[in-house]
């Protein structure tokens, strides 16, 4: 990938986590209308991606993807020149197989077609999934070829290689063409889930992404991603195939605040997944944070790692610009618990004497000669910015 592009982690809404295949035009036009008015597009949440679902059953004579005829009647063209005039990026999807994890139309073998359909369409952003037949490719070709023909295309398109971390992508996703690459299954809006159901929770991904040791392949141009953001959302929420449950919400605000958190600690892309119409105060708040999403997009891109864990408490760091660091002291547990511990521990890259504490969540200043701590309630984080003085 080109490092210009997504310099720093991708940031948008993506329609699947909120309205999974039942999406329309209409559905598209008005997210493009609430990132404005909500100030999400201010905060940095640029690009508008329309998932699985746009498409009509069959292919055209050359093979071109066509829109659904009911749910996208004016055309992918004209929906992202509405996108574009919001001061937005559009992005589409697609899969590198014959088709769609909804059993839709897809481009394997089809991909200098399709890129340049992309790109005639005023398409700024491709996330390409793993579903349908592979035929006798692998991963790497599969997702190298749509990579060389979006490279080929008069348009910069960020490239979402979306493998599920089947196969290692932050070892070869970059090669491949890409700017992020899933690193893991897909994100479900519950805390945690077991093997026998769909998808992942939130520990269980912020697990894999520190246990599968993706973080040193990380950085400008090219991001681990642990999936869209579940904040805002219902149980149901990327779990397609199954009926809605009659529940508000699917994490409780702590939860959220930790998901949240640790995307940002991760330098993970941040693609909101809830219905933006329907936003609540808390929502927008967490997805707004300033001090958050500079975490998220400091420009050295590390993706941050746990540095300790005290039976259920954690401490994680991030390494900054600036000689800066950022903490996330993590609540596993049950019971509210004091976290504790020093700028040694979290790797702060310069000893000073002083160091000033800016917490995240509480918008408190602090000045400490090296000790840092928090009262954590159960499932909940301390965020902070350390600044050496
Ligand atoms: C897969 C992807 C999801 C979503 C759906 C759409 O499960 O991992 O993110 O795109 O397909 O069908």
């Amino acid at each position: 990938g080109d490092t210009e592009l997504a310099a720093t982690p991708p940031m948008g809404w993506n329609s699947w986590n909120a309205f999974s295949c039942d999406v329309t035009e209409g559905d598209i036009r008005t997210a493009a209308d609430q990132l404005v008015e909500t100030g999400l597009r201010d905060a940095g949440y640029e690009y508008l991606v329309v998932d699985d679902c746009w498409m009509a059953d069959g292919v055209d004579d050359e093979g071109r993807l066509q829109p659904h005829p009911d749910d996208f009647p004016s055309g992918i063209e004209s929906l992202a020149e509405y996108v574009h005039g919001k001061g937005l990026k559009f992005g589409i999807y697609s899969s590198a197989g014959t088709r769609t994890c909804q059993g839709l139309p897809a481009s394997l073998g089809r991909e200098r077609l399709h890129a340049r359909q992309f790109a005639d369409w005023g398409v700024d952003y491709l996330k390409y999934d793993n579903c349908g037949d592979h035929g006798s490719n692998d991963a790497i070709a599969r997702y190298s070829a749509m990579g060389n023909a979006l490279a080929e295309v008069d348009r910069d398109i960020v490239y979402s290689i979306c493998e599920w971390g089947r196969n290692e992508p932050w070892r070869w996703g970059r090669n491949a063409g890409g700017h992020l690459w899933r690193a893991t299954h897909d994100i479900v809006a519950k805390w945690t889930t077991d093997e026998q159901e769909f998808g992942l929770g939130i520990v269980d991904i912020i697990d894999q992404m520190h246990e599968r040791g993706m973080d040193p392949h990380q950085g400008p141009g090219g991001w681990n991603d642990p999936d869209m953001l579940q904040i805002g959302n219902g149980p149901d929420s990327g779990q397609s195939k199954l009926e809605d449950v009659d529940v508000d919400r699917a994490l409780t605000p702590a939860e959220e605040r930790t998901h949240f958190s640790f995307w940002c600690l991760f330098g993970a892309p941040l693609m909101a997944g809830n219905d933006l119409a329907a936003m609540d105060d808390w929502t927008r708040e967490l997805l707004t944070n300033e001090d958050a999403i500079a975490i998220d997009q400091d420009p050295l891109g590390v993706q941050g790692t746990r540095d300790g864990v005290l039976e259920e408490t954690e401490v994680w760091s991030k390494r900054l610009a600036g000689e800066e660091c950022a903490v996330i002291l993590f609540n596993r547990g049950e019971s509210t618990t004091d976290i504790e511990t020093t700028v040694e521990t979290v790797d702060m890259p310069v000893d000073a004497a002083t160091y000033t504490v800016r917490d995240v969540w509480n918008d408190e200043v602090r000045e400490t000669d090296g000790q840092l701590h928090a009262t954590v309630d159960p499932h909940d984080v301390a965020m902070f910015r350390v600044i050496p003085e």
